[in-house]
């Protein structure tokens, strides 16, 4: 039976040396070349037998290589789905000694963990260890040949992290110290750029594809992908995407999943990488797993993260089978917020983290945050404020969503999964708040305000005079009382700035009148007003404390203050 390469993704936090690591494995210079030394985007290698035998000179080399998948390190790995769980066969951590676990490592922890992937860490950058220098081929002779300092650090460091990983729910070992691999992550010492440790880490990964893997690696009669992303050169569109499954020939008719109908094709001109390199040959057949490009007849709407597959006599089948497939993946709720994100696989791993936390979705995209999912949210927020919310996952949005009213609209973009939840649930929290706040507020007000005895403008009939808010909001209509208890009048109009106003809120200067009132007479003797809350809404307030200012909450303290001072037992 024909066995393809297992594909291997790499993945961890920016800048902890992704790249380098594969450049070391590839023998090229990828990294240096990269703008910014910042991938920008999924690329992949095939590094073939041949290759491995030549690395790993003691490994019986039984796979016919790797696939290897470089991850951008801003953006979650989580891309790479396929049906029923992840596409990469296995996955390769790295973390930078000297950094330990960052967020995007523990991102990629969660995903690896959702996807059930195994994988193995690459303890990159020993080599920027105080003390460390390369003393022997074989990394744990190496190891033992460090001076004693630089020894002790670098077990620390180790011990730290194992600590650090075990809180994440997964027991890690130096590689020479596990035996039994189906229960331990191995830890494999190395550095990117001196190439310490890259070849323990190659003969890892075959030794533990080669047991472990085998059962998923045979190759299938039918070719299966998954779109990575669609480039556009001049006037041609190529579709890159990985083959993961059976052999795909040119001039073969292909049916890509969608949200819609699924798209039908034929491939024009196929290639596939080269070896150890980011160049792509034409080819007249392609075998999995590997990366490929396409040039199609139909490319328009062609979406990243979408499942390809090569069309026999089973036309409807597969078309329904997709359908029912991406309508799974992205199934949506009656209400709850908008999500987009930057392929399908992203899309879904959100989707399936958010409901673990009991998030509602109502319309879920690939692609930026655009025009239709604003006006999507405010729907929402007629019927509930706090579902007024588009989450963005590796998009941004458009600059024209602008033009519309984004008033009580959040948007909410991140590379990280867990920033995303985190960031929604605050924003939700302070929402649910801010509206019950409104409710209660809306049964009456509490305030307190500073008589201004300098801005009399009318004495009576009705009294017109200045105050300044000193707690709370001031409403028109509010009954208001004076210092010892005795209800004064209700607040018929307020202006601030020479315009009547509906209410007032803290530090303001506003003149309000009072019908029925002698300023000279009742009020010149006063310095502070209160709202004349009855019993019942101070019982209200009270009971709602947590939605109160600190200036809100002792303007009420006072208002109880004088109420009891006539009756003892006033609202309690
Ligand atoms: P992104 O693709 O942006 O997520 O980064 P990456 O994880 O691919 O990291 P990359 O390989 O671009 O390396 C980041 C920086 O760390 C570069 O300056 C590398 O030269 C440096 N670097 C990578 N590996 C090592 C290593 O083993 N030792 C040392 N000293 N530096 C390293
Ligand atoms: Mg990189």
């Amino acid at each position: 039976m024909a066995i393809r390469q297992p594909i291997v993704t790499v993945a961890g936090h920016v800048d902890h040396g992704k790249t380098t690591i594969l450049d070391s494995i590839r023998g090229s210079v990828v990294q240096a070349g990269e703008a910014g030394g910042i991938t920008q985007r999924i690329s992949f290698t095939a590094f073939p037998k041949d290759e491995i035998r030549e690395r790993c000179p003691k490994v019986l080399v039984e796979i016919p290589g790797f696939l290897f998948i470089d991850t951008p390190g801003h953006a979650a790995f989580s891309n790479l789905r396929k049906r029923g769980g992840a596409l990469a066969d296995m996955a390769v951590l790295v973390i930078d000694i000297n950094e330990g676990i960052k967020p995007q490592t523990a991102e990629v922890i969660e995903i690896l963990k959702l996807n059930k992937t195994p994988f193995v860490i690459a303890l990159n950058k020993v080599d920027n260890i105080s003390g460390w220098s390369k003393q022997n081929e074989d990394m744990r002779k190496n190891i033992e040949a460090q001076s004693t300092n630089a020894k002790q650090d670098f077990e620390e460091k180790m011990l730290i992290l194992v600590g650090a990983l075990h809180s994440h729910g997964f027991e890690a070992a130096p590689y020479y110290d596990i035996t039994d691999f189906t229960s331990k992550v191995a830890l494999i010492p190395c550095s990117g750029k001196t190439g310490e440790g890259i070849s323990e880490l190659i003969s890892m990964l075959c030794g533990l594809s080669q047991k472990f893997l085998k059962g998923r690696l045979s190759l299938g009669k039918e070719a299966k992908g998954v779109v990575i992303e669609i480039k556009k050169q001049k006037a041609l569109r190529y579709v890159e995407a990985i083959l993961y499954d059976g052999v795909l020939a040119a001039k073969e008719e292909i049916v890509i999943a969608s949200f819609d109908e699924p798209i039908t094709g034929k491939i024009r001109i196929l290639e596939e990488i080269l070896p150890l390199s980011t160049k792509f040959k034409p080819v007249h057949k392609a075998h999995a797993a590997i990366g490929i490009r396409m040039q199609l007849t139909e490319a328009v709407d062609i979406l990243p993260g979408m499942p390809f597959q090569v069309l026999k006599d089973n036309k409807e089948e597969i078309r329904a089978e997709f359908k029912k497939e991406v309508g799974e993946k992205t199934k949506t709720d009656d209400e709850g917020i908008i999500v987009k994100a930057d392929s399908l696989g992203s899309l879904e791993a959100l989707m399936i983290l958010l409901r673990e936390e009991g998030v509602k979705i109502v319309k879920a995209g690939i692609g930026n945050i655009d025009k239709k999912d604003v006006i999507s949210a405010t729907t929402n927020l007629k019927s509930d404020p706090t579902q007024a919310v588009i989450l963005g996952f590796n998009v941004v949005h458009e600059e024209d969503i602008h033009e519309l009213p984004l008033e009580g609209i959040k948007i909410l973009e991140n590379d990280v999964v867990y920033r995303l939840i985190e960031d929604l649930k605050e924003y939700q929290d302070r929402k649910r708040k801010e509206i019950e706040k409104e409710k209660l507020l809306g049964l009456s007000a509490v305030c307190k305000l500073h008589i201004l005895p300098d801005h009399v403008f009318r004495n009576s009939n009705p009294a017109i005079f200045g105050v300044r808010i000193e707690a709370g909001k001031l409403r028109a209509g509010t009954k208001i009382m004076n210092e010892n208890g005795e209800e004064v009048a209700k607040v018929k109009n307020i202006q601030a700035e020479k315009k009547k106003v509906e209410e007032a809120g803290k530090g303001e200067e506003v003149a309000i009148s009072l019908p029925g009132v002698n300023f000279e007479r009742q009020l010149a003797d006063k310095e502070f007003l209160y709202s004349a809350l009855s019993a019942g809404q101070f019982k209200e307030f009270k009971k709602n404390k947590e939605l109160l200012t600190v200036d809100e909450i002792s303007a009420l303290q006072r208002i109880a203050q004088i109420k009891r001072a006539k009756e003892v037992s006033w609202g309690v």
